[in-house]
């Protein structure tokens, strides 16, 4: 049994065959995090994975509400296992947005984001932690053409992108749909740099 433990938390990674294990991205993503989230938001993590980033929330602040949502039925166990509210769902399918507790003030995503072709797909459902599709961006593309309906008026997501996925791509993205887009955080790992970009609600 893999553990990991990040200041007050500790995760139980099941499986490691099936599901992600937090790396330098989640922990960039959890630090963005722990700075934009306030006492008291409603917080809606897509992709949860094992749970990390929303239990290192959690853990630090008190009175959230946080959600999360995850594709993959292997992260979805795990991170209700480590405490984590979880649907198990594509992207927000399932969360109606007309609920007005379905409405976030944050909304975080470190979306799958290697460009991917046909042969380089990994088998099973770990595939979902990494294929970003021929571009890198597909499944983050969805993500943000969907967000806006789950957003409070002024609310924030945040998401986590490599330098191989295009920083002034994914800006001009945020921008078209109506986001006012800031790079918060980045540090270089490796042949890529980890970026978090920040998009509030004009
Ligand atoms: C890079 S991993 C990040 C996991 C975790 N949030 C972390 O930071 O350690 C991406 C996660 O998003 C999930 N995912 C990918 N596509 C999804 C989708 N369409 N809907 C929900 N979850 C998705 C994957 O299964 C995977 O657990």
């Amino acid at each position: 049994m893999v553990e990991i433990e990040y200041g007050k938390v500790r995760i139980k990674l099941g499986d490691t065959a099936h599901v992600y294990e937090p790396a330098e991205d989640s922990f960039l993503l959890a630090d963005a995090a722990l700075k934009e989230a306030k006492p008291g938001m409603r917080i809606l993590e897509v992709g949860a994975g094992s749970g990390f980033v929303s239990a290192v929330l959690l853990a630090n602040l008190k009175d959230i509400h946080l959600l999360a949502t995850e594709i993959n039925p292997h992260a979805a166990r795990c991170a209700k296992a480590n405490g984590v509210e979880v649907i198990r769902t594509d992207l927000f399918r399932g969360i109606k947005p007309e609920k007005p507790e379905n409405r976030f003030d944050l909304i975080l995503f470190n979306p799958p984001y290697l460009p991917t072709s046909k042969e380089e797909k990994v088998p099973g459902w770990l595939n979902y932690a990494f294929d970003g599709g021929i571009s890198g961006r597909e499944t983050l593309e969805r993500f943000l053409d969907e967000a806006r309906a789950y957003l409070k008026p002024g609310g924030k997501i945040l998401v986590l992108i490599s330098s191989i996925t295009g920083l002034e791509a994914v800006k001009e993205i945020m921008k078209s749909l109506g986001f006012k887009a800031d790079v918060v955080e980045r540090k270089k790992v490796s042949f890529e740099e980890l970026i978090v970009v920040r998009g509030k609600l004009l």
